[in-house]
């Protein structure tokens, strides 16, 4: 962990888990996303002199600092999630460091992106102490989720930055969101399989399939639409069973669109097994993380399973206390 400094001003965000939808709230599909109970922590604080902003981070897998200014250093992305954070800020931002601590596994689908992008705004506006404005956040955000992903749905960032269970839609009108009340917590089992390719690449590689057989994925692309409308009543009624099936049927669609993968239907297979009520990859897949929804306290034994087979796996609890 890296230490901030004591006059540091902090934000928080929690990762994220898309229940039903991914990839079809693209096209204007909705989809049901949660927020989990670990996320990433940024403590905004001075830096020595003018010639940052300057990101040091602990558990986003980088060994050296971020640097924009006279000598850039890290990542490219990261550099330019900075310059666009002292485009929206004012120029005092140069004169900040972000000290990062992410609990969330990076480029795993759970979110880390969208969590750092809510976690920056948050904690940069409290250091600026600007008023505690939740529009703001969700716009700002957004602006940096587009430099991560380009053109988001805003499922993620949105999910991340209200908390709890939400519907989402990308509405031609700009996103709808409405909370789902859930009619019993969600006993879930993460596991992952490894790192994905990246959810700018996943996207517009099935964009790329799409284009080629239009009718087609439209028609898949409504069916997932149709399963996240149907599922959201089972969360909301607490028919656990019900969702873990439509789970499973979603599974079905994202193999469909071919952004599964064997060890995600590995991981699929060994939940369902375990007696998991249903399992399915999350967030843009190509690898990445699967979830798997558990009667009560199996879930434990289920992320077990996964270790077993040779992945990291997580249990998570997600009621309607789950805040952002
Ligand atoms: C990624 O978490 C979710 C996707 O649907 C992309 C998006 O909504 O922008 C794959």
């Amino acid at each position: 962990m890296v230490e901030p400094l004591a006059d540091a001003a902090f934000g928080y965000a929690p990762g994220k888990l898309l229940l039903f939808g991914e990839h079809a709230v693209v096209y204007g599909q909705p989809a049901i996303a949660v927020s989990i109970d670990r996320g990433i922590r940024v403590a905004v604080s001075a830096l020595d002199g003018p010639s940052g902003p300057v990101m040091r981070t602990s558990g986003l897998g980088l060994a050296a600092p971020v640097c924009v200014g006279p000598e850039p250093a890290g990542p490219a992305v990261l550099q330019r999630a900075l310059t666009r954070l002292v485009e929206l800020y004012g120029t005092d931002v140069r004169e900040l460091q972000f000290v990062v601590d992410s609990a969330i596994v990076a480029g795993a689908g759970l979110g880390s992106s969208a969590a750092l992008s809510v976690a920056m705004i948050r904690g940069v506006r409290r250091f600026l102490t600007l008023s505690r404005d939740d529009e703001a956040v969700l716009a700002h955000a957004l602006e940096l989720e587009r430099v991560f992903h380009g053109n988001p749905s805003g499922v993620d960032h949105t999910v991340i930055a209200r908390g709890g269970a939400l519907s989402y839609l990308r509405g031609e009108k700009g996103p709808q969101f409405q909370r789902v009340v859930l009619g019993r917590p969600l006993h879930l089992a993460v596991g992952v399989a490894g790192p994905h390719a990246g959810t700018k690449r996943a996207v517009s590689a099935l964009r790329e399939r799409a284009s080629r057989h239009g009718a087609v994925y439209e028609h898949l692309f409504a069916g997932v639409g149709m399963l996240a409308r149907e599922a959201r009543t089972a969360l909301e009624n607490g028919h656990l069973a019900a969702v873990g099936e439509l789970m499973n049927v979603n599974q079905g669609y994202l193999n469909a669109l071919g952004v599964s993968t064997p060890a995600i239907e590995t991981l699929c297979h060994v939940a369902r097994e375990r007696g998991a009520l249903g399992a399915k990859l999350t967030g843009a897949g190509g690898g990445g993380a699967m979830l798997a929804l558990c009667d009560g306290d199996a879930a434990g034994a289920v992320a077990s399973a996964f270790e077993d087979a040779g992945f990291s796996a997580f249990t998570t609890v997600v009621s309607n206390e789950s805040v952002g």
